[in-house]
């Protein structure tokens, strides 16, 4: 061997050596796993590597997939995060935060993953996913009062359990998809068809147990009133981690009725506009044991109404109000169909009676994923028929949109609108949710939906409420505002739509228990203007 062959094999081993042992530095991922390393669980069982998954991990994107319910944000293109942490236990949730922290790292906090607009697991830099399905406990206390549920149980779990152990005795008010997760469902008020009986889930709950961004589990009496007043309806993801909630359960009779009348064009000879007309002047008002939903869309170029109802009671009595009250839907016995309140649950999925068993609701993972786009208004008083028809125009030209009128009224009027976070109370006829969903990936389908639903959007402006035009945080629509550098000024135009006058207060509780603003996300609560 001559001296130059042996040069260029010593510089060729320098080579290879060097670049892979000293030169490279850590990735992001190689610090946030090692930084992970040094917080360890109390009791060494659930260690937290075995709960981390980086894209290196072969199962990282089925994770990630698992609790994405909007197939908008999950594409090739979609920014991934840098890891996910399937917390299992406080001390992953503690290390989280703390290596979020020290690396820069945003955070996004994912419970049922039914964010419309995918906030749970979306964002533009850098970011780990604190995902919480693994924390699903539920302790039902003996006397049937109370419950502690942590952030990543489904509302169908809770259901089932509640109905289970109380012997059909208790339900809880909450939402009508069995699938949301109660860690991001009940920060955001939590809204259900027993609402105008017993208000908002948040009305109902009474203690939460958290981790703040000092990585401190705290509960109701050591965050402070004005923390757990924020926690209920202002976005739990602005100012820490939810653990688990304490609920009041609520009683339910042993029977409940339910129905779904669906008129198209005419019903009795009864038009749809005067039914809908008669609807508003009544919806809101009726006894607060009946909640009836209208939904409009578009069936072969003409509108369909319906009409689904959940009474409280029996169907002799359902009968009797509806004949008093609202006699042009001309509802009839075979059409009230009495059943247990769990068995309501299916009912409202649009599965018919006695077709499937109550634990289907269980189902954590749906049958399908879809693409989807909602948004939410608010009405203060009745359209004229005129404006109905006109509405009804639109809805047509627009045939990919529905409309959810959901009336208010009763419990929700009796609660000052500074009790909770949650503002939208007394005066609210009904709230309006616009859906458009869609079952092929594409520009083209979604451009076409989502324009849609802007259209429609629209020209319901003259008939819904103004200055501001309020919206309701748990149909997260980003258009409304986006915050990209975090001002006061971005997070006040979506603030004040979701929140009203609490928005104030809701940016005093963040500049005092998050002054750092590591809870942040595209629609967080912004930091007092003076701390920035
Ligand atoms: C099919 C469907 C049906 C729906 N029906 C209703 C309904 O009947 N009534 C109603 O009110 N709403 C309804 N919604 C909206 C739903 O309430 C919200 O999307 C709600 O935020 C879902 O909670 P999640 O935990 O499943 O969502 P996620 O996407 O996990 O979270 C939503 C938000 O809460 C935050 N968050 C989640 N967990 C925590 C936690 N542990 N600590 C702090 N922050 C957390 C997230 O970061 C995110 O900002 C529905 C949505 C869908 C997709
Ligand atoms: C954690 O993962 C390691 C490696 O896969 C495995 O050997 C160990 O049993 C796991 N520990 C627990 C408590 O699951
Ligand atoms: C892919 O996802 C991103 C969000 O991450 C979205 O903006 C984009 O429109 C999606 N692309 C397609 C083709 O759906
Ligand atoms: C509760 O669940 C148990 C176990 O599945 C079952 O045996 C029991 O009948 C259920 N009780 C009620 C009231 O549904
Ligand atoms: C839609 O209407 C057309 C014309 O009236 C009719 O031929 C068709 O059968 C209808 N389709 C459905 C699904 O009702
Ligand atoms: C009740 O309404 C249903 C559906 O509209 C109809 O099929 C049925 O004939 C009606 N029954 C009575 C007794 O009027
Ligand atoms: C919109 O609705 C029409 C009529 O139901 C349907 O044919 C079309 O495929 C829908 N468009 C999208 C993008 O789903
Ligand atoms: C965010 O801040 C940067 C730097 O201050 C500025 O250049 C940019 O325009 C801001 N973006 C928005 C949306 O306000």
């Amino acid at each position: 061997m001559n001296a130059l062959t042996t040069q260029t094999l010593i510089v060729i081993v320098f080579l290879l050596i060097i670049p892979t042992s000293l030169a490279a530095p850590p990735t992001l991922e190689d610090s946030f796993t090692q930084c992970l390393t040094i917080f360890k669980p109390s009791d060494q069982e659930s260690p937290i590597q075995n709960f981390t998954y980086t894209q290196q991990n072969p199962n990282f994107l089925t994770i990630l997939n698992n609790y994405v319910r909007n197939l908008r944000y999950f594409n090739g293109t979609t920014r991934k995060p840098v890891a996910i942490v399937t917390a299992a236990h406080f001390t992953h949730i503690q290390a989280t935060i703390n290596c979020g922290k020290k690396l820069g790292l945003q955070l996004r906090i994912r419970s049922g993953g039914h964010d419309y607009d995918g906030m749970s697991y979306l964002s533009t830099v850098d970011f780990v996913v604190l995902d919480m399905f693994n924390l699903r406990s539920i302790e039902i206390d003996p006397k049937l009062e109370t419950a502690w549920v942590q952030s990543g149980v489904t509302l169908g779990e809770i259901y089932y359990e509640v109905a289970n152990k109380s012997n059909n005795l208790r339900g809880f008010p909450a939402g009508i998809c069995p699938g949301l997760g109660a860690g991001g469902h009940f920060s955001g008020g939590g809204y259900g068809n027993m609402m105008r009986k017993y208000g908002l889930s948040i009305d109902n709950i009474i203690d939460a147990k958290i981790v703040d961004a000092n990585a401190r589990v705290l509960d109701r009496s050591s965050m402070g009133e004005d923390l757990f007043w924020a926690l209920r309806g202002g976005g739990a993801a602005s100012f820490c981690v939810v653990l688990a909630w304490k609920i009041k359960l609520v009683p339910v009779p042993e029977k409940v009725t339910v129905f779904n009348v669906e008129t198209v064009g005419n019903r009795g000879g009864v038009t749809t506009t005067d039914l809908v007309a008669k609807w508003q002047e009544i919806a809101d008002k009726v006894d607060n044991d009946l909640f009836i939903r209208l939904t409009l869309s578009s069936s072969n170029k003409t509108v369909k109404a319906s009409f689904m109802g959940m009474f409280l009671g029996d169907s002799e009595k359902l009968l009797e109000i509806m004949n008093a009250k609202f006699p042009e839907l001309g509802i009839n016995k075979t059409e009230c169909i009495e059943m247990k309140w769990i068995e309501s649950v299916l009912f409202w999925l649009s599965i018919p009676p006695n077709t499937a068993p109550t634990s289907v609701m269980l189902n954590r993972i749906p049958q399908k994923q879809i693409f989807l786009k909602r948004k939410s208004d608010y009405v203060q008083k009745p359209i004229s028929k005129p404006g109905l028809e006109s509405i009804f125009k639109i809805l047509l030209e627009n045939e990919n949109v529905t409309m959810a009128w959901n009336p208010y009224g009763g419990r929700m009027s009796e609660i000052p609108e500074t009790e909770t976070a949650f503002p939208h109370r007394a005066g609210k006829m009904f709230k309006i949710q616009y859906s458009s969903n869609w079952f092929v990936p594409g520009e083209a389908a979604a451009r076409d939906c989502l324009s849609q639903t802007e259209r429609v959007f629209d020209a319901m402006s003259p008939y819904v409420t103004k200055n501001p035009r309020e919206a309701f945080l748990n149909y997260r629509d980003v258009d409304i505002g986006k915050s990209l550098n975090s001002t006061y000024e971005e997070g006040k135009v979506y603030g004040v739509k979701y929140f009203k006058d609490n928005f104030e207060k809701l940016v005093q509780v963040k500049t005092r228990v998050d002054p750092d603003n590591f809870f942040r996300y595209e629609q967080s609560i912004p930091v007092h203007i003076s701390r920035r």
